[in-house]
């Protein structure tokens, strides 16, 4: 085996003695040392830089992107070589955080082999680190982790399941339910899943199935008992354009601050106060003097030939 630098970038090593990679292991060691494991969405390498920099561990490239970058109303029609295209843009930027790719919706609905066909894809033509997978999909899990491609489990609500579960609700809030959930969360985990998202349960749901596994769960919705925390990016910086749900913090206005910025950056194009001169590029004295005296001899010719 050989390793190399990571294309494109020049000072990136996987070697890099001055950054600890995080890998599926390093989380389960995280859950053990009861360290929270932060997770955010990104669908960009600027964002993910931004992230990576940050120090956030999980860097997830949701298929939420649907909705957010593309402007779409579910998560439903975005395709494999879409997310292996932003996948690509999020590995290029990341040192550090684990880099996982969200299997879009028809992806590995099918066959397990073609779910493994696909999840392999997205391994070896982005540079995922893991694949999550929504629903209780015990033997493609199985399939995947057999395939050494790490896995990500996600139970509650799954939005790749909207038209099932009749639209964005809570899950897990019967006897039943919960008891379901649990059963799938533990099939899961023994089939081979290396983290497990929570999303849109109750707390006390959470909490339990948490408490019973011994993969890390990342919660979104579901409370603060969850190993750790993922949040849609966009929900976190207000540039969703959908109203805030109940889970979701806002921890800056980047709507409000972008807005500002383009509406000036309008208004000097407007009255000419962008580019300054200091922003424009200048011609060296030496040449301006040539053209002066290429135009004052052309000058003297047409005088001379007036005359
Ligand atoms: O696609 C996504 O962003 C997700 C997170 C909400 C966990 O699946």
């Amino acid at each position: 085996m050989s390793l190399t630098n990571f294309p494109g970038s020049a000072n990136f090593s996987p070697l890099d003695p001055s950054i600890t990679k995080v890998t599926i292991p390093a989380l389960a060691d995280m859950k053990r040392q009861g360290k929270l494991i932060s997770a955010l969405t990104a669908y960009d390498y600027a964002t993910a830089r931004l992230l990576d920099e940050a120090g956030i561990d999980l860097v997830l490239v949701g298929d939420s992107l649907a909705m957010v970058v593309m402007g779409q109303d579910n998560t439903l029609a975005v395709t494999v070589d879409e997310m292996l295209h932003h996948t690509r843009a999020v590995r290029r930027a990341i040192r550090r955080a684990l880099v996982v790719a969200d299997m879009p919706f028809g992806s590995y609905h099918g066959t397990v082999s073609d779910g493994v066909a696909n999840a392999v894809r997205f391994v070896k033509e982005a540079g995922a680190e893991a694949v999550k997978v929504e629903g209780p999909r015990v033997a493609l899990v199985h399939a995947l982790t057999d395939a050494e491609i790490p896995v990500i489990g996600h139970l509650g609500l799954t939005p790749q399941s909207v038209h099932r579960m009749g639209g964005y609700r809570v899950q897990a809030k019967t006897a039943d339910a919960v008891q379901q959930i649990k059963t799938n969360a533990k099939a899961l985990e023994e089939a081979g899943a290396g983290v497990l998202v929570l999303e849109g349960i109750p707390r006390e749901v959470a909490a339990e199935i948490t408490a019973e596994l011994t993969i890390p769960t990342n919660g979104i919705g579901a409370g603060p008992e969850c190993d750790g925390q993922i949040l849609v990016f966009h929900d976190m910086v207000n540039l969703s354009f959908a109203p805030k749900a109940k889970f979701a913090r806002r921890y800056a206005d980047a709507a409000e601050l972008f807005r500002t910025a383009i509406e000036q950056y309008r208004e000097d194009v407007e009255h000419r106060a962008f580019p300054a001169d200091e922003e424009s590029y200048h011609l060296s004295s030496a040449v301006k003097k040539e053209m002066q005296a290429e135009r004052s001899s052309v000058q003297t010719i047409k005088h001379l030939r007036k005359a």
